[in-house]
């Protein structure tokens, strides 16, 4: 079974599907085993404690450098033998020393169609405000794995979703979130999750 941990810096909705995946048996491959939030505010941990999932804060500000926030977060996962780790709405850009550790066992949502809208600058809403800006019909979400470049990982998976006349940056996150990252959120973590144990099993 592999051992997830889900890391966020606000809502935590990706969380949340990702929680209701495991209570519907959709997510069986893998244990959601941690959360850790870059920001001791994020209404994620709420979300995470109703569910009974140990939650760990790994301020980003109070840490005060990069290096300290990895390191932070790298002893939170040795604590509780995490072996994947999904960023959900995480706020943070993670440095390639962090993310070589980790080969294909981390993976992001990204609230658009990769190569679109992506890169250092584009997350949450600033991603839809973009998107309508330049008058794109069609956006959606991408699943990835995660390396050095941001937002440059292998792709997973991605849903389209119709753009409409009149929304605004908030309407067009709310269907992305809803028609398409948490659909493929699931389905990509189930994937990803089975992959490494079959890994796990393999060597042991
Ligand atoms: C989601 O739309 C997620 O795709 C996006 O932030 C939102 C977080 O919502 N992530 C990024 O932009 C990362 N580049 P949530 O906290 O409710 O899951």
């Amino acid at each position: 079974m592999t051992k997830i941990a889900v890391l966020v810096s606000g809502g935590g909705t990706n969380l949340q599907a990702l929680l209701d995946a495991q209570a519907g048996g959709r997510l069986t491959a893998g244990k959601i085993s941690l959360v850790i939030s870059s920001k001791p505010d994020a209404y994620a941990l709420k979300r995470a404690e109703n569910a009974g999932v140990p939650a760990v804060v790994c301020d980003r500000k109070a840490l005060g450098s990069q290096e300290a926030f990895e390191q932070a977060i790298m002893v939170a996962l040795a604590s509780y033998g995490i072996d994947m780790i999904v960023l959900a709405g995480f706020m943070s850009i993670l440095s390639k020393s962090f993310t070589d550790v980790w080969p294909e066992r981390i993976i992001n949502v990204h609230p658009s169609l990769i190569p679109s809208f992506c890169g250092e600058g584009y997350y949450g809403l600033r991603v839809h405000e973009a998107a309508l800006a330049r008058g794109v019909k069609v956006t959606g979400a991408t699943v990835h794995f995660v390396n050095e470049i941001p937002d440059g990982g292998r792709i997973i998976a991605q849903k389209p979703v119709a753009v409409k006349p009149g929304d605004t940056p908030e309407s067009l996150q709310l269907r992305v979130m809803q028609e398409a990252e948490w659909v493929i959120l699931p389905l990509a973590v189930q994937a990803v999750a089975e992959a490494i144990a079959k890994r796990k099993g393999g060597v042991q």
